[in-house]
């Protein structure tokens, strides 16, 4: 087979922050898929990039007295200790200033034009009059024009989520000034994405099942259906976009237009491009002639909440620009902690990955839980530090390590270091291995590395079997065993090269300790099939992993002095539960089912959608979250009326994470008389009746289309 060539890329992250866990959670699922592809002898050009433009950097910049360029500057410096600590490895690693970026973008740019995609027209927007700019909608503020919530972006509402047009915000000021900005027209350039060319192109390139992933194509069809615009009108198929922005506006001047500038939108993705010429460029290789191979592939790592920009806009600006467009948009969710917080981009907080690392936190251990969860589907993942724990513990050194640690020793004391010959059934099991190849390197090329994982750790289990039923130690105490204890050391230190040959793209570290250990090239999958031989001589073993120590998780969850604790105490956790269930790990959820009721009794409680439009913390508990939901419902003026609510849900959510959610309440449950005021109903939540062992308490959500006041049958 005539090997792949492939160019990977990651989302470039703004440069203007340090990385968090999400960042590092989607480098890992890069690197581990790349390393898979090299494992298989493909040849890979792996990049990243900075993105440097755009106006929050611009504005961070000068709030910190430096030049964008030393901005972004300083964040870039900081990258390598977590590229290199968590064993991240980007051939290389650009900025979106960059001459390449920025002789790229007006090439593409100018290409685009000339394919007559681009158009120019006058629009209105909100100006800064003291600050003299254009204001971009993050940097607009106002009053909801919905649930009248104060102190909202320009572009939706992080109270009742709704979504407008800055021009509809109540009471607009500057977030940057806070003057009342003044409506004032410029001319903007789009990019003509309602061109029935591109509206055929796209609809054939995100529905032909090759690109992107079955849900995420669902996704995107919706946004070819009819929509309704901020100002109620609708309108179908695909909205031109807007590529421009007007000075002040760190990016790259557009071409023949004094004082515009791309839309940093618009140059980040050539970012991908750029980084590769300036890496090919580097080697001295030529960046055309890599381009223009056909079988070039070309696959994007990025996460769900970038889904638009890497499946309308980019392809498009490449198919148009007369460009290769992308093999592959890998799509990833969000990463949770403690199915609490979000880890989305703006929200990076939960687990610091700098922390994770100097509390001396093995990197591998990281790589290897992500690596067991992440499946190639567009689903979030959660980090909780109890199964963290144990997946590490239980598959890493509990099942992998332990069979070098079984068997290396009587290798080295009693044979001299050297391997001996594997009899009948050893060669059963190493052929059983073996077999797995194909499995294996499939769930990784489907990125589905949790299916890779637990096919590996059923192998181990395979390797633990033998090693029990032959046991090694006793036959090193018996007379004239020692061919059998040869035999048996040498099969499991062969499964132990092939699992661990298996195991290298998620664990790079390990695999080459294990290199060097076995006195061993570099290995690759094909190698599973040549076994290392009798006679071959193997170095002294060293334990390869330590147990992780519930101490280092603690302190990696210990809020910084002087903050409140981010993970509440036990004792919190305890008390959010309502009555205490009888415990029965056997029965599902740790409870036995209720007696069974006719439709009639079930009919008797009344379930509801209900939106939470405001959450807030309970001054004097620890344990409960204040909840107004409307559920639909009007009082006798006809005038919208609202449910208080208290619910033990606080040790799992804050506040600003439950307003503007739906969720189900009981509607018809007597109020309740608290402590700290009427409670007019119940919302659910579901937890395990053993909270030791299933600690949390997760609040219901109805798929989406539920609307306030709707009855669930
Ligand atoms: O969402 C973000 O963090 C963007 N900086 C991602 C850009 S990805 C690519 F297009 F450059
Ligand atoms: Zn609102």
């Amino acid at each position: 087979m005539t090997a792949r060539k492939l160019f990977v890329t990651t989302a470039l992250p703004y440069a203007n922050g340090n990385f968090h866990i999400g960042h590092i959670m989607e480098y890992i699922q890069a690197d581990t898929w790349v390393r898979a592809q090299r494992m298989q002898g493909n040849a890979v050009n792996f990049v990243g990039a900075d993105d440097a433009h755009g106006a929050p950097i611009m504005i961070a910049a000068e709030k910190a007295g430096k030049t964008p360029q030393q901005f972004v500057a300083d964040i870039a410096a900081g990258r390598k200790q977590y590229l290199d600590g968590f064993h991240i490895a980007f051939d290389n690693w650009s900025n979106t200033d960059s001459a390449e970026n920025h002789e790229l973008s007006k090439q593409i740019y100018l290409d685009l034009k000339a394919a007559g995609f681009i158009e120019s027209r006058t629009i209105e927007q909100f100006f800064d009059p003291e600050k003299n700019m254009f204001l971009p909608d993050r940097f607009i503020k106002g009053e909801c024009p919905r649930c009248h919530a104060k102190d909202q972006y320009g572009d939706n509402c992080e109270v009742c989520s709704s979504v407008y047009a800055p021009t509809d915000l109540i009471n607009p000021f500057s977030a940057l000034s806070g003057a009342t900005p003044v409506m004032k027209s410029s001319e903007h350039f789009f990019f003509k994405l309602s061109d029935p060319r591109a509206v055929e192109f796209l609809t054939e390139w995100t529905q032909n099942g090759k690109h992107v992933q079955p849900e995420v194509a669902a996704k995107i069809k919706e946004w070819f259906g009819v929509r309704t615009n901020p100002d109620g009108s609708t309108s179908e198929g695909l909205d031109d976009w807007d590529i421009s922005r007007d000075a002040p506006y760190f990016g790259i001047e557009i071409p023949d237009a004094p004082g515009k500038y791309f839309y940093v939108w618009l140059d980040a993705p050539v970012g991908y491009l750029a980084s590769l010429k300036e890496l090919l460029k580097r080697r001295g290789e030529d960046y055309d002639a890599y381009m223009a191979d056909p079988d070039l592939e070309q696959y994007h790592f990025i996460g769900k909440d970038i889904i638009t920009f890497h499946t309308l806009f980019w392809p498009a600006m490449l198919k148009f620009s007369g460009r290769k467009t992308p093999t592959r948009i890998c799509v990833h969710g969000f990463m949770t902690v403690n199915n609490g917080e979000k880890m989305s981009k703006s929200r990076g907080t939960g687990l610091d990955p700098l922390k994770y690392l100097s509390l001396k936190m093995n990197p591998e251990w990281l790589r290897y839980y992500l690596g067991a969860k992440l499946n190639g589907k567009n689903e979030d993942i959660d980090f909780n530090p109890e199964d963290f724990m144990l997946r590490v513990n239980s598959d890493l050194i509990g099942k992998y390590v332990n069979i070098a640690s079984r068997a290396a020793g009587f290798i080295s004391k009693r044979f001299d270091g050297r391997l001996g010959q594997v009899s009948e059934d050893g060669q059963a099991l190493l052929g059983a291995l073996r077999e797995q190849q194909t499995a294996i390197v499939a769930a990784y090329e489907a990125r589905d590395s949790a299916r890779a994982s637990r096919e590996i750790m059923l192998l181990c289990d395979k390797v633990n079997s033998y090693v029990d039923a032959n046991k090694p130690w006793e036959l090193a105490k018996k007379e004239g065993m020692d061919a059998r204890l040869h035999d048996v050391c040498t099969t499991c230190i062969e499964a132990f090269r092939i699992l661990t040959i298996y195991l290298s793209p998620i664990l790079p570290g390990v695999a080459a300790e294990v290199a060097r250990f076995l006195i061993v090239p570099p290995e690759r999958f094909a190698d599973v099939v040549r076994p290392l031989g009798a006679g071959h001589q193997i170095g002294v073993y060293q334990h390869l992993m330590q147990r992780v120590d519930p101490k280092q998780l603690e302190a990696l969850f210990e809020a910084p002095a002087g903050q409140a604790a981010a993970e509440p105490a036990k004792a919190e956790k305890k008390a959010a539960k309502k009555a205490e269930p009888a415990i029965d790990p056997t029965a599902p959820g740790g409870e036995p089912l209720a007696e069974t009721i006719g439709i009639d009794d079930f009919a008797k409680v009344d379930l509801r959608i209900a939106r939470i439009l405001e959450c807030r913390a309970v001054e004097g508990s620890t344990k409960l979250l204040q909840l107004t939901l409307d559920v639909g419902e009007k009082d006798e003026n006809g005038q919208p009326r609202t449910r208080n609510v208290f619910s033990g849900i606080s040790s799992m959510y804050q506040p600003e994470q439950l307003q503007g959610k739906l969720t189900v309440m009981v509607a018809n449950l007597a109020p309740r008389k608290m402590k700290f005021g009427l409670s007019e109903g119940m919302v659910l939540a579901a937890s395990h009746a053993d909270e030791k062992t299933h600690p949390g308490i997760y609040v219901l959500e109805p798929f989406p289309g539920a609307q306030p006041g709707m009855r669930i049958h």
